[in-house]
């Protein structure tokens, strides 16, 4: 019968994965003080890709306390795995310093403290997997910095791409040849926007 559920938002409520107690501490965090992180769902949808893909190197453009950062770190391999979140607030790094020690995964970050448009350039590939989630007017700059630094077949994944920021991003991505993209308009229960885009595209060879 092609009857949809009723009160889609809801019924897809309560497959929000189960998670500890640092994780639903940093949601409250968020919640209290306006921290857009990316919710459960997402969390999971990117440690899901990270095993997809196999990565043992993935590069976050946007760490703010942590949380999309600890589902990233889960999904690459311990040892060996590793990766590099670019975080501007001094404050903010601090804070996901300490969550990543409480979480037991400072040994597979790598937290580096400036803007993204300083660091990126001196940033050394191959990456298995990009994710980007820093102020929408700067996904534009960084997408030839993806470029250069994911390997042939590794996935970008960005944030908020419904956002007004990101059009130029979502325009650009779309027409290049470099990459296979696909934009996704979706509800995300937890996520900071529920109702947003995400960017999924995977860079060819
Ligand atoms: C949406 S929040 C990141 C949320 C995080 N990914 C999560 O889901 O837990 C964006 C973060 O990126 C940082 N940021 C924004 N623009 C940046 C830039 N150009 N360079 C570095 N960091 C930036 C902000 O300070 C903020 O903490």
């Amino acid at each position: 019968m092609s009857v949809m559920i009723p009160d889609l938002e809801g019924y897809f409520r309560q497959f929000a994965p189960p998670r500890e107690d640092l994780l639903l501490e940093l949601e409250q965090e968020a919640a209290a003080e306006g921290i857009p992180i990316v919710g459960p769902v997402v969390g999971r949808l990117l440690y899901l890709l990270g095993r997809a893909v196999q990565a043992r190197t993935i590069l976050e453009l946007g760490t703010a306390t942590g949380y999309s950062t600890i589902f990233l770190a889960r999904s690459v391999p311990a040892p060996g795995g590793r990766v590099v979140t670019l975080e501007r607030d001094q404050t903010l790094a601090r804070r996901a310093a300490v969550n990543f020690q409480r979480a037991g995964l400072e040994a597979q970050v790598d937290l580096q403290v400036g803007e993204a448009a300083i660091l990126l350039p001196a940033l050394v590939g191959p990456f298995d997997l990009i994710f980007m989630d820093i102020d929408k007017e700067g996904y534009l700059e960084a997408l030839p910095h993806c470029r250069r630094l994911l390997r042939g077949g590794g996935l970008l994944v960005a944030d908020n791409v419904a956002f007004q920021g990101a059009a130029p991003f979502n325009r650009a991505i779309w027409e290049s040849p470099d990459w296979c993209a696909v934009p996704l308009l979706c509800h995300l229960p937890g996520h900071s926007p529920e109702r947003d885009g995400l960017c999924l595209a995977l860079r060819l060879e």
